[in-house]
């Protein structure tokens, strides 16, 4: 994939989010003056190589107009599925009807406000060298444990050469239309969009990317990502 070619961001936001104990859906969570899904757009279209974004919405969604978000790049939006894949898909189609295949695809939870720019250069650059594409990811520090009966433990697993896998994940928009339709047609479950393109037996990179970029599933995340939102602004401040 050349430099030239254009780099979209595609982010589903058609989740309910039960975990967060709130009826707010947690991409319109209050954070830092603004919601999280601003935040996290913020964060996308500030960088110079994304040239715009699809955000995927829920069909009954009545909060994105009202938030009236104002971006110096194209926004469209769409209406997402009952599954986090079925939403990308939905994305992925909206970028293709409008610009045909010729297209980078990356792909950020709407509940990720605190990517970096450094993290989104290097997974876009990735995958830019690698046609079957790249995900940020970060090492896993914990043992791990297997749950046996009763909670007993049954087994320590070893963590060597194991990633947890963050967003954004980039991929030509091509490659990634053709292996989620594989899994909804196949009625597949997967858990990530790098799932599909290895189910269709490409190799996507993996990048070494900031455990700091959480995504936003329990209250707790929320107060642990204020913390990190506030320094990385000190930090900024600084330079
Ligand atoms: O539920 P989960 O934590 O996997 O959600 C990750 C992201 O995927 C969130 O931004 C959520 O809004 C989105 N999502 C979606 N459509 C779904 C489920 C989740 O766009 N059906």
């Amino acid at each position: 994939m050349g430099n030239s070619v254009p780099v979209w961001a595609v982010v589903p936001a058609a989740g309910v989010g039960t975990r967060m104990q709130s009826d707010i859906p947690k991409q319109y969570l209050a954070f830092q003056g603004r919601t999280l899904i601003e935040h996290s757009l913020d964060r996308l279209l500030s960088h110079p190589e994304i040239d715009g974004a699809v955000v995927v919405l829920r069909q009954e969604d009545t909060t994105w107009e009202k938030l009236a978000y104002l971006a110096e790049k194209p926004v469209f939006t769409t209406t997402g599925g009952e599954e986090r894949h079925d939403s990308v898909y939905s994305g992925l189609t909206t970028l293709q009807y409008r610009f045909g295949n010729d297209a980078i695809a990356l792909i950020h939870d709407a509940v990720r406000p605190l990517v970096s720019h450094q993290d989104l250069s290097n997974v876009i650059d990735a995958a830019r060298r690698h046609s079957a594409g790249a995900i940020l990811a970060a090492p896993v520090t914990d043992t791990l444990k297997q749950q046996g009966d009763n909670m007993e433990i049954a087994n320590t697993l070893s963590r060597e050469g194991l990633w947890r896998a963050l967003t954004p994940q980039v991929f030509h928009l091509q490659t990634l239309l053709n292996a989620l339709k594989q899994v909804i047609d196949n009625n597949l479950a997967i858990t990530d969009d790098a799932q599909a393109v290895e189910l269709m037996g490409h190799t996507p990179m993996l990048v070494p990317g900031d455990g700091e970029n959480l995504k936003i599933t329990s209250p707790g995340d929320l107060v642990l990502a204020e913390g990190i939102w506030l320094n990385q602004r000190d930090q900024q401040d600084d330079e």
